[in-house]
C-alpha cells in the first residue's frame, strides 16, 4: 500500500457508508432532537433552531446508534439515547461559547453575541433538562448513570481547562486529562450507553467504551490541531480561539518547548501576560508550524484512532465495525 494512502491525515475519508447505515436512525434521531427543542417560551426554539440549524455534524449521535446496532440492536428506543447525547452536546458548546468568548459556531454568529450570555447559558440548562428527560423514558438505569456522570466530567473538565488557562508550564499529562473530561469523556459515554441500551455483555460494552475514548482523544488533539491550521469557513467557527484565550492545547504546549528561549518573550507576552495584538495569532501559526508541534499533535491523534478500531476487534468485521473504523479515520483527517 502506499504510504499517503495508509496515512489517515492524506487518505480521502468520507462517512458515507456510516451515514447511510445510519440514515434511518438519523433521521430518527432528528425528530427527536426538533420535537423536544420546542418550548412555550419562545426564545428556547429561537435559540436552540439556531444552533441546532447549523452545521452541526452529529457524530456523538452516530456513535450511539452504531454502538447499539453493532452490540446487535434490532430495536429503536436507542435512538433516544442519540438524541439525549446530542442534547448533552449541544448544550455544552452553548456554555462553551459563553466560557471561551466564542464568536462563530457551526458557521454561525455564536447565540449569546445575538441573544445575550444569561439566554444561552438558560437554554443549554434547557437542552441538558431535555436531555434527561429522554434517559429516563428509555428506563435504563445504567444508561442514565453513564450519561449523568459524563455530564459531571464534562463540566470537570471545563472547570479544571479554566483554572489552568494563561498557564506556560503545563505539562501534557494536565492537557490529556482535560480533554479526556471535556470531551473524551462524552464520546466514550455515548458508545458505551449505545451499547447498553443493545444488551450487550459487560465486555463489549467496556470495548466500546474504549473506542470511544480513544475516538474522543483523537477527535480533540485534531480540533486542538484546527484552532491553529483551520479555516473558519470550513471549520464552522473561528481559528484562534484556544490561543487568545490562553489555551494550553498539545500544539501550543509543543511550540513553546521546541522553541524554546528564542520565543520565550513571545509566549510569554501573548499567552502568560494575555497581551496580545491582532497579528501575533498569525506569528503563533508559523511557529506552531513551522516547529513540527502541528504535525506532533496530528500523529498522536492518528495513534488514538488506531487504538479505537483496535478496541473494535472483540465485534465481528461487518458493516457497523468497518464504519466505525472509518469514523476513527475521519476523526483525524476532518477539515471541519
Ligand atoms: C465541537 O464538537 C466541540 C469539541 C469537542 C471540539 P464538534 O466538532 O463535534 O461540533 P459539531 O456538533 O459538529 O458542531
Ligand atoms: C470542547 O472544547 C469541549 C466542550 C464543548 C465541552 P473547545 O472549547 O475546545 O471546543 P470548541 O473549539 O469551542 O468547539
Ligand atoms: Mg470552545
Ligand atoms: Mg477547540
Amino acid at each position: 500500500m502506499d504510504a499517503a494512502a495508509a496515512d489517515p491525515r492524506t487518505k480521502p475519508v468520507s462517512l458515507d457508508n456510516l451515514l447511510k447505515l445510519a440514515a434511518a436512525d438519523m433521521a430518527g434521531v432528528d425528530g427527536l432532537i426538533r420535537d423536544r427543542m420546542q418550548s412555550p417560551v419562545s426564545v428556547i426554539p429561537a435559540l436552540a433552531e439556531h444552533l441546532i440549524g447549523g452545521s452541526a455534524k452529529r457524530l456523538r449521535p452516530l456513535l450511539t446508534v452504531a454502538a447499539a446496532r453493532l452490540a446487535g440492536s434490532t430495536e429503536d428506543h436507542c435512538r433516544k439515547l442519540a438524541a439525549a447525547v446530542e442534547f448533552i452536546h449541544t448544550a455544552t458548546l452553548l456554555h462553551d461559547d459563553v466560557v471561551d468568548s466564542s464568536e462563530l459556531r457551526r458557521g454561525k454568529v455564536a447565540a449569546h453575541l445575538i441573544w445575550g450570555a444569561p439566554s444561552s447559558v438558560l437554554v443549554g440548562d434547557f437542552l441538558f433538562a431535555r436531555a434527561f428527560e429522554l434517559m429516563v423514558e428509555t428506563g435504563s438505569m445504567s444508561a442514565l448513570e453513564i450519561l449523568a456522570r459524563a455530564s459531571r466530567v464534562i463540566a470537570e473538565g471545563e472547570v479544571l481547562q479554566l483554572t489552568r488557562a494563561h498557564d506556560l508550564d503545563l505539562d501534557e499529562a494536565v492537557y490529556l486529562e482535560i480533554i479526556k473530561a471535556k470531551t473524551a469523556e462524552l464520546f466514550a459515554a455515548a458508545a458505551e450507553a449505545g451499547g447498553v441500551c443493545a444488551g450487550a455483555s459487560p465486555e463489549r460494552a467496556a470495548a466500546l467504551r474504549r473506542y470511544g475514548q480513544e475516538l474522543g482523544l483523537a477527535f480533540q488533539l485534531v480540533d486542538d490541531a484546527l484552532d491553529y491550521s483551520g479555516a473558519s469557513d470550513t471549520l464552522g467557527k473561528n481559528p484562534g480561539d484556544d490561543f487568545r484565550e490562553g489555551k494550553a492545547t498539545l500544539p501550543l504546549i509543543l511550540a513553546i518547548h521546541r522553541t524554546g528561549a528564542q520565543e520565550r518573550e513571545f509566549w510569554m507576552r501573548t499567552v502568560d501576560a494575555r497581551d496580545q495584538s491582532e497579528a501575533d495569532f498569525e506569528r503563533a501559526r508559523t511557529l506552531v508550524h513551522d516547529s513540527g508541534a502541528l504535525d506532533v499533535t496530528l500523529e498522536t491523534a492518528a495513534g488514538y484512532a488506531q487504538s479505537a478500531k483496535a478496541a473494535l476487534s472483540v465485534f465481528p468485521a461487518n458493516d457497523w465495525r468497518v464504519a466505525m473504523e472509518d469514523l476513527a479515520d475521519f476523526a483525524v483527517a476532518r477539515r471541519s
